[in-house]
């Protein structure tokens, strides 16, 4: 991780789960990491916790699925602190909102997120990297199991497992793009199985007895599990492309 040192990481999501323990980690491999979410409140506390490690977590509020937030915090990055090196595109969610019953402003609400905000984030930060030169960026983008396969019994997911579809089809794209521009610029997909976040308590959030089944059913997966991953395709030689990271509990069918 020694090049990253001192460079500038964007994490979306930062204020739970996952983003929260990626932005955790880059700090303390000594990233200024610029964390996002809709409520910062969370991202500041761990900021605050930070002081005096090796590098540092900034707050910036934006919902992901808003492109003139969006815009606004590349701008704002842009003037604080030159750029984007790494974009982690972790912000991200699911509604319990079944094909046959569920409600349109829930599935567009997921797109929004997990499609459209994914993909705005990514351009603006190759944007960035292409502008100041920058050949070795890296953009990591938050899957999921499901963005492969389809769980049993599990109908308010299928709307979400096809925005996470839609995630490996974009990678693939985005490396086609990257290529084709004789660019070093790298872009991993790590799609991670059960992992214990607020992710499910917020997806059912009318019955948190389901979210709570769910996670005690196996040993889970870990925000830290994944946030090791994230290091692990960062650490990668440089011409090494962490493609796709298939990461599931151990005790997790598939
Ligand atoms: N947990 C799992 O089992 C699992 C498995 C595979 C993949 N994933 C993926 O991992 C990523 C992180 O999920 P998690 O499990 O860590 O869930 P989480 O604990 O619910 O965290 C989700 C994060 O996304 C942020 N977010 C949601 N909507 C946003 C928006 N419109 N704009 C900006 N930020 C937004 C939330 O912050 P605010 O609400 O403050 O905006 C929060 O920080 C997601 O992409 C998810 O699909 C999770």
């Amino acid at each position: 991780m020694q090049r990253w040192v001192g460079r500038v990481a964007l994490v979306t999501g930062a204020s739970s789960g996952i983003g929260y323990e990626v932005a955790r980690s880059l700090v303390k491999h000594g990233m200024k990491v610029v964390g996002c979410s809709r409520n910062t409140s969370k991202i500041q506390e761990l900021a605050d916790d930070l002081v005096g490690e090796a590098g540092s977590l900034t707050p910036m509020q934006c919902d992901v699925s808003k492109e003139d937030e969006v815009l606004s915090m590349f701008d704002n990055i842009k003037s604080s602190f030159g750029g984007v090196d790494v974009c982690v595109n972790n912000a991200g969610l699911s509604h319990d909102a079944p094909l046959l019953t569920g409600d349109t402003e829930q599935w567009r609400n997921m797109f929004e997120v997990n499609v459209l905000g994914l993909c705005v984030c990514t351009r603006e930060a190759v944007k960035s990297m292409k502008e100041r030169g920058v050949d070795d960026g890296h953009i990591i983008q938050l899957n999921s199991a499901v963005g492969h396969f389809q769980y049993a019994n599990n109908p308010g997911g299928h709307f979400y497992s096809a925005t996470k579809f839609a995630v490996t089809s974009l990678v693939e794209g985005l490396r086609k793009e990257l290529l084709k521009d004789n660019t070093h610029i790298r872009v991993s997909s790590l799609s991670p199985g059960l992992t214990e976040t607020e992710f499910s308590y917020r997806m059912f959030a009318k019955h948190p007895e389901i979210a709570k089944k769910k996670y005690s059913q196996i040993e889970n997966l870990k925000s830290v599990d994944i946030a090791d991953a994230v290091i692990y395709a960062l650490s990668a030689p440089k011409h090494v492309q962490i493609h796709e990271l298939s990461i599931y509990p151990t005790e997790m069918a598939t």
